[in-house]
């Protein structure tokens, strides 16, 4: 991978699940908007990834980007998070299975590299095992190998962190975690991310926070902004260093610290 063909780390990420048969349209339209960086996953279950591998390649075709323009991140899903469309032979290793699933990921977006390959979740809700050590080392590999540029780690607890950086050392450049405001907005892994320098990227920030969002202080704040309640919760992650996935136009909206403040403990 030459390194004038890296992306640097975006600023904000389109999301790509339950899109279904739109997934290819929907991830050429959101090129066309400006989105350069585009969230996935080889899990057929919630998934399109080829549907995504079609929307590049019709943004490529019509001049709208190149690949060397794109952050592309995909991730490795173990079987219990896998319905029948498996992406690697159920009976492999571990370490096979993702290899194998990264292969049919760069098959699907078609491209020799990702920018970012992300584990979908550990294997038990409580700890780090032996078969999250092993698929850890074998993503590893791939990135080695130059198949992906970053690493990253999705729906985990901080004692599954501390538990990874005491096994392996080295730890992920990027979290993906679920955040609940009624949770301080996943504080405890937000703040070890923040002493790490791991890149926080926070999903069902809408869904899983509908009490954030009709709160009379969201939309004050929304009106008072000439914005959406949905924006103003956006803006307030990105204000505390979370990564995005959601539309560009709060790319300039600004909230004054005492807000985001406001925000942080409005549920937790
Ligand atoms: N790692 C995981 O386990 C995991 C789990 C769930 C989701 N994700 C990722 O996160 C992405 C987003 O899913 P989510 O559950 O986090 O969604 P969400 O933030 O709770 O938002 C729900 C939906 O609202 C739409 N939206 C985005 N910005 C908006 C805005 N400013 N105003 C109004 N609506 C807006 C988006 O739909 P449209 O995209 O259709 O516009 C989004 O899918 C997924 O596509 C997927 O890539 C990862």
């Amino acid at each position: 991978m030459p390194p004038e063909r890296l992306s640097p780390v975006p600023d904000f990420l389109y999301g790509t699940a339950w899109k279904e048969d739109r997934t290819p349209a929907l991830t050429e339209l959101a090129l066309r908007m400006g989105f350069r960086a585009i969230d996935t996953a080889n899990q057929r279950r919630h998934y399109f990834e080829a549907g995504v591998g079609q929307g590049l390649a019709a943004a490529y075709r019509a001049g709208v980007v190149t690949r060397a323009d794109l952050f592309l991140q995909t991730k490795f899903t173990s079987q219990n998070g896998q319905d029948h469309r498996l992406p690697y032979d159920s009976a492999a290793s571990l370490s096979a299975q993702v290899a194998q699933s990264m292969a049919s990921s760069l098959e699907h977006l078609g491209t020799d590299y990702v920018d970012s390959y992300v584990l979908h979740g550990p294997s038990s809700g409580y700890d780090w095992t032996d078969a999250d050590a092993e698929v850890w080392e074998a993503m590893r590999k791939e990135r080695d190998a130059g198949r992906t540029r970053l690493l990253g780690v999705s729906n985990v607890s901080l004692r599954h962190l501390q538990q990874m950086a005491a096994t392996h050392g080295e730890g992920p450049a990027f979290v993906q975690n679920r955040c609940f405001a009624r949770l301080g907005w996943d504080r405890d892994v937000r703040m070890f991310c923040r002493e790490r320098k791991i890149t926080y990227q926070g999903f069902s920030m809408l869904t899983a926070n509908v009490d954030a969002l009709r709160h009379p202080m969201t939309t004050g704040l929304a009106t008072r902004s000439n914005a959406t309640p949905a924006q103003i919760i956006f803006t307030f992650a990105r204000s505390v260093g979370m990564l995005p996935m959601t539309d560009l136009a709060i790319r300039n909206l600004e909230l004054s610290p005492d807000s985001v403040q406001a925000i942080e403990s409005l549920v937790g």
